[in-house]
């Protein structure tokens, strides 16, 4: 997709960091965009920052949704084709959350609040979207998705599980929609950023009511850490500009990073080590050489209890179970 202006374009997770950046990028360029969120005073901060950012009030829509609701969802893609005359050029699925703990300890919950919004809310709305899509635009105009995956895709880690699922699944799907929309003349693109600076250190704060049995240690110290992690991230605007370059060059995947092809090797070569007795050994080593690496951080995440489980899951304890494997 090459021509932006006077399209329309859906962004989940608009109201906040990388979803607003994605507003800001693609409103400049022209497009109406309607954007979606759970949070309704951050809809109604972020129409302000579009409007001081020079997008016009008429071409912004907000709309107050949870994704994961399928119904809610279809109605604001009603209300788009209501408001602005007709379905998204440009759907870019944004909204998602994080949580982090031990696999081991990981709850129903955490898996269906953290894959609630990073996937089956992405499938919710290809599958809400898509048609209408193809309908008003295969063959005449172009159209495309996006996600917004993470680097996590590809990384399997201890205390990532629900997440890196979640996002390597996403992945996978944008790749086969990139194939399965080309034909109508349209595409796809997953975004696989490492780390942004926005909100999402805060999204255990509005984690829904009934979803809040979590096996991890959230505190509003492992709060307060993932803040200031996500403080040192990709300005949004910057990462909105990488997703709009790899739109208009139709490529399947954004690594938002100098050389990401041979950011994309190495995390395949993880996978290729998986696979015999010598690989396994190099990944100790690697992972070794990892955790040397990371030592300096340690501290930090110690003091705050980042990526533990919850205190009372007195079985979890990797330290001992790595110690009884040497
Ligand atoms: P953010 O918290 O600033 O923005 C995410 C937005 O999604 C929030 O405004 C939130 O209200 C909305 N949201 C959450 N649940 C929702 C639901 N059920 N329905 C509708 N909206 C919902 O976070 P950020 O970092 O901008 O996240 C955007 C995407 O980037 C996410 O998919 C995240 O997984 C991904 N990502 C973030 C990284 C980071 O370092 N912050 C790194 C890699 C990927």
């Amino acid at each position: 997709m090459k021509n932006f202006a006077g399209k329309i374009a859906f962004i989940t997770g608009g109201a906040s960091g990388a979803g607003l950046g994605q507003a800001k990028v693609f409103g400049k360029a022209g497009m109406r965009v309607a954007i979606a969120d759970i949070r309704q005073e951050a809809l109604d901060s972020a129409v302000e920052e579009l409007v001081a950012y020079g997008i016009k009030r008429e071409n912004i829509l907000p709309i107050q949704v949870d994704i994961t609701d399928r119904t809610a969802y279809t109605a604001a893609a009603d209300k788009v084709e209501e408001v602005f005359g007709g379905p998204p050029h440009l759907l870019i699925q944004t909204a998602g959350v994080n949580s982090f703990g031990p696999a081991e300890a990981s709850t129903f919950d955490d898996y269906d609040w953290v894959m609630g919004v990073c996937l089956h809310a992405v499938v919710n709305g290809l599958v809400i979207f898509v048609p209408r899509m193809v309908k008003a635009y295969g063959h005449k105009e172009e159209f495309h998705v996006a996600a917004t995956s993470s680097m996590g895709a590809f990384m399997a880690g201890p205390t990532t599980a629900p997440y890196s699922a979640a996002k390597a699944a996403v992945n996978n799907l944008i790749y086969s929609y990139n194939e399965s929309l080309k034909p109508y003349g349209g595409g796809a693109t997953v975004l696989c950023p490492g780390n942004i600076n926005s909100n999402i250190g805060e999204a255990e704060k509005y984690r829904p009511a009934h979803l809040r049995n979590t096996g991890y240690n959230v505190t509003d110290k492992t709060i307060d850490l993932l803040k200031s992690i996500h403080a040192q991230g990709m300005d949004p605007i910057e990462l909105a500009n990488h997703l709009k370059a790899g739109i208009e060059n139709d490529q399947p995947l954004v690594i938002p990073y100098p050389n990401p092809e041979q950011m994309a090797r190495q995390q395949h070569e993880i996978i290729e080590n998986y696979c015999t007795p010598e690989g396994v050994k190099r990944l100790e080593e690697m992972r070794r050489q990892m955790e040397e690496r990371m030592s300096s951080f340690r501290g930090g995440y110690e003091d705050a209890g980042f990526g533990k489980a919850r205190a009372d899951l007195d079985w979890v304890d990797p330290s001992k179970k790595v110690a009884a494997q040497h």
